[in-house]
């Protein structure tokens, strides 16, 4: 079974080894505890259960709330789990809790030729708002600066509907084999539902 849920302290291990393999080790085990205990932060995770009771990480995104807005710090979904819809579940997971805080933006930074992220992040209203030249190493690029905005106008509340609607959808239906193994372990009820309010305090995805 595959379920989007914040992480708990059980899945820090897994969450570096995905980390590692998929981010080139952004965060150690500490910086994933200090995401858990913090307050301003949502860590969430795309968790695969297999028999009998093993977990494992197929897919990570964090988001920090700082003032009224939400810093998108992390992203990733495992290679062999990529081109199935859960990175834009994630995204959507992500905006949905900066909602539920009741932030009014979103933020984040990636590589210029990041094109599978670009192209996410457009899809989900994120325009360009500035460069850092040479931010990143290993190879050195450029970071574009990505904003969203309106997360607090009450028209949002009908676009993360839609969005839900949209993954619901998508997640239902498999177009290959590869993607119908995958898509048939996904647990629907996981994507986090709309409320009229935001509770301005998230304990949970509800
Ligand atoms: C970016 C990333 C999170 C996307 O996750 P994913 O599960 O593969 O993406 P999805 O299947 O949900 O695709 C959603 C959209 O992303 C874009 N996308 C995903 N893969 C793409 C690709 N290979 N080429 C172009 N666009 C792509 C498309 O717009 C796609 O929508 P579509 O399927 O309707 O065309 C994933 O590629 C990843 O983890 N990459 C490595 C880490 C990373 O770069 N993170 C972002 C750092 S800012």
């Amino acid at each position: 079974m595959l379920n989007l849920q914040p992480l708990q302290t059980e899945h820090l291990l897994a969450a570096v080894e995905l980390d590692q393999s998929c981010l080139g080790g952004l965060w150690t085990l500490e910086g994933y505890r200090r995401e858990l205990e913090s307050p301003n932060s949502d860590l969430l995770g795309w968790i695969r259960s297999t028999d009998p009771g093993t977990q494992s990480i197929v897919g990570l995104g964090c988001l920090w709330a700082i003032l009224e807005e939400a810093h998108i710090t992390l992203l990733a979904i495992h290679p062999d789990y990529q081109g199935q819809g859960l990175g834009q579940a994630m995204l959507y997971a992500l905006l949905h809790s900066a909602w539920q805080r009741g932030l009014e933006r979103a933020t984040l930074e990636v590589r210029a030729s990041n094109q599978p992220a670009l192209s996410l992040y457009e899809k989900f209203g994120f325009n360009q708002a500035g460069r850092r030249k040479a931010y990143y190493q290993n190879p050195s690029e450029d970071a574009l600066i990505l904003w969203r905005n309106g997360l607090h106008y009450p028209d949002f509340l009908e676009t993360l509907g839609i969005w839900r609607q949209q993954l619901g959808d998508r997640l239902s239906s498999g177009s290959n084999l590869i993607s119908s193994a995958i898509l048939s372990e996904i647990s629907l009820e996981s994507l986090p539902k709309i409320s009229s309010e935001p509770a301005g305090n998230i304990q949970g995805l509800t």
